[in-house]
């Protein structure tokens, strides 16, 4: 079979993946995708960075016993704990969130990032975009009541917005005017949040992710022509996918698959 051909797997822990899909299907309509929410194992901010890795692995697999031209993590906090060491185990194109950011962001003098606890915890966000010597200052937030919310289907209202005053505040009193949304999940809350602050820039680095992939697919003259689809799989439930992921798409998720990860220990 012509590898171009193959399809490409997308994972995040639950439905966060699906902004970036977005961006994936607009700038790739040609492709087909299998995206994957691992919503038994939701939230992944709180796991540590060897609970990860097992999961990573199995999914890793997963796709690569589907038959995978890439693995796009859509999922910062894999991408900054797993994705370095998984990419040097398989041989398969993988592209995350941190690169393209670092890669492509504009510079400005102070940037605030916010993120799961497990990417804040990681340091690598920080370091990565220090090192480009784009910025001054990184000042990182980690949500912790964000991912629950959301994969329960909340993305407005008084706990949104409670939970959204306590994260930015801290940003508002250092003057920060830009804001990257460092978990593909957080875009859902976009609409809150610039309600409540309306001078703050948000950065989703969805777009800068899907123009990597492209041009990777590129590079590797793997572009596919015939394709068009996207089937979905959970390892969980699948609400939020089914609901969240329907309503940020555009279209009606019907048919979602609930596959069993063989996770190794
Ligand atoms: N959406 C993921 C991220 O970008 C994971 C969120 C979570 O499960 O805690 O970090």
């Amino acid at each position: 079979m012509d590898k171009a051909s193959l399809g490409i797997g997308i994972f995040d822990s639950g439905v966060g993946g699906v902004t970036v899909l977005k961006e994936l299907i607009n700038l790739l309509p040609q492709e087909n995708f299998y995206y994957l929410g691992d919503t038994a194992h939701v939230p992944y901010g709180s796991k540590s960075k060897e609970e990860l890795l097992v999961l990573g692995d199995a999914i890793i697999r997963f796709f690569l016993k589907l038959g995978v031209k890439m693995v796009v993590f859509a999922c910062n906090t894999s991408s900054a704990i797993t994705l370095p060491i998984l990419k040097e185990k398989y041989p398969v194109l993988m592209e995350g969130m941190l690169e393209p950011l670092r890669k492509n962001m504009p510079a400005k003098a102070k940037v605030g990032v916010l993120a799961t606890e497990a990417t804040v915890k990681s340091g690598l966000y920080q370091k990565k975009l220090m090192e480009t010597n784009k910025f001054q200052e990184v000042y990182m937030v980690a949500c912790p009541r964000y991912v629950p919310l959301i994969e329960k289907g909340i993305v407005s209202g008084k706990e949104v917005e409670e939970a959204t005053r306590e994260y930015f505040e801290p940003l508002v009193e250092e003057e920060i005017r830009d804001v990257v949304l460092g978990c593909t999940h957080y875009p859902f809350l976009t609409e809150t949040i610039q309600k409540l602050y309306p001078k703050i820039q948000v950065i989703d680095p969805a777009a800068y992710v899907a123009r990597e992939v492209y041009r990777k697919l590129e590079e590797n003259k793997l572009l596919g022509e015939n394709g068009g689809k996207v089937q979905f799989f959970v390892t969980g439930d699948e609400k939020s996918l089914k609901n969240l992921g329907s309503l940020y798409l555009g279209y009606n998720i019907d048919k979602v698959q609930k596959i069993d990860l063989e996770v190794i220990v």
